[in-house]
């Protein structure tokens, strides 16, 4: 008697319609993963509370003239408004800061600048040396002078202090307070 060989059993019309199903769902998951997670990015994107909206451009009251020194020592002052975002409004809160001084000069007679350091964002001090007061910028060494000009060349910074808007009205200093791009050589206001 002849031993008996087995074969495989042939793949059923079952197996490959399963096959099939499991290609077709994987596919769609995929497809909806594609569509659903750029959706989901933007919605979180919008209603992040860090997507606060400050308001710029705008004038702002920041003191009386007679608080500015007359031999023109630069004095800082906050930039203080109501903020908001997408959820909230946040009122009284600081958005900024700027350097004001005295300029003796009739025409315009006060100058502002902008606290913001337009090489990467950190914050312009003052320094005083041998030669007197100037600006100065510690993250990597960029001093400026009184009238916000770079003092040192090269400089890390690609161009001088942003000067601010100046209006006198009735004796009050306001300034129209805005951001600045960094990093660049002209001085091209934030949209
Ligand atoms: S951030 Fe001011 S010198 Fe670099």
């Amino acid at each position: 008697m002849e031993p008996t060989v087995s074969s495989p059993a042939p793949e059923s019309g079952s197996n490959d319609a399963r096959r099939s199903f499991i290609a077709k769902m994987s596919a769609a998951v995929l497809g909806g993963f594609a569509l659903v997670v750029p959706a989901l990015t933007a919605l979180t994107a919008y209603l992040n509370p860090v997507r606060q909206r400050s308001p710029g451009g705008e004038f702002f009251r920041l003191t009386a003239l007679a608080t500015l020194p007359e031999d023109g020592t630069p004095r800082r002052f906050p930039v203080i408004t109501d903020r908001r975002d997408a959820w909230n409004r946040y009122p009284r809160e600081p958005i900024g800061a700027v350097w004001l001084r005295r300029t003796g000069d009739q025409q315009d007679p006060v100058a502002a600048f902008q606290v913001v350091c337009p090489h990467a964002g950190c914050i312009i001090g003052l320094d005083t040396t041998p030669d007197g007061v100037r600006f100065f910028c510690p993250c990597h060494v960029a001093g400026f002078d009184l009238e916000g000009r770079r003092t040192d060349r090269p400089s890390p910074s690609p161009r001088d202090m942003d000067r601010l808007e100046v209006e006198l009205r009735d004796g009050e200093v306001w300034v129209k307070f805005e951001n600045f791009i960094l990093g660049t050589s002209q001085q091209i206001a934030e949209s």
